[in-house]
């Protein structure tokens, strides 16, 4: 092991050309997956997803919130009744919702569907299935 006072000039300033290289070259495999155009969520459970994308606007309780906007109560709304409803508000956004069809996969719209049909006092046993988001992208 040769250290870097034994070095050369040249072979110093190589070695330093390197280190000072490196941190940037180092982040060049984290960064690739934010610059990719349509960041996807990672959360896969119903729970995981209300937690971390939709109780910032529709609250832990999911009785919603009136403010700057309106975010409409999803607790015991009977317009979950109907699958497709939110299945077409979560893929295609509405209003002053964000879509989020290019953000999460048919799976994940789906286990969010039926997490928020089955919660907060909503008893709808008929789960959509991942099929169903699939066919509300057509
Ligand atoms: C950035 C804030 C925001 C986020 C995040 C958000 N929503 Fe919404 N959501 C809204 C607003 C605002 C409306 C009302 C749209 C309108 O009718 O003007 C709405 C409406 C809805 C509706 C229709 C309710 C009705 O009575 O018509 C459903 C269902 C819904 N959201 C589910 C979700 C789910 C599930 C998530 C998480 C994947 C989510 N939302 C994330 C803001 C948000």
């Amino acid at each position: 092991m040769t250290t870097p006072t034994s070095r050369s000039g040249p072979a110093l300033a190589a070695m330093l050309l390197c280190c000072l290289a490196m941190p940037t070259r180092a982040q060049t495999p984290p960064a690739a997956p934010i610059l990719s155009p349509t960041p996807r969520f990672v959360e896969k459970t119903g729970e995981e997803i209300y937690a971390n994308v939709c109780r910032a606007c529709h609250m832990s309780d999911a009785k919603g919130a009136a403010g700057a906007a309106v975010y409409p109560s999803l607790a015991g709304n009977a317009k979950l009744a109907a699958g497709g409803y939110p299945v077409s508000v979560i893929v295609n956004g509405l209003k002053g919702m964000p879509s989020f069809g290019g953000m999460m996969s048919d799976e994940q719209i789906a286990a969010i569907v039926n997490y928020v049909r089955t919660q907060f006092g909503n008893s709808y046993a008929d789960a959509v299935k991942v099929e169903d988001v699939a066919n509300a992208r057509r």
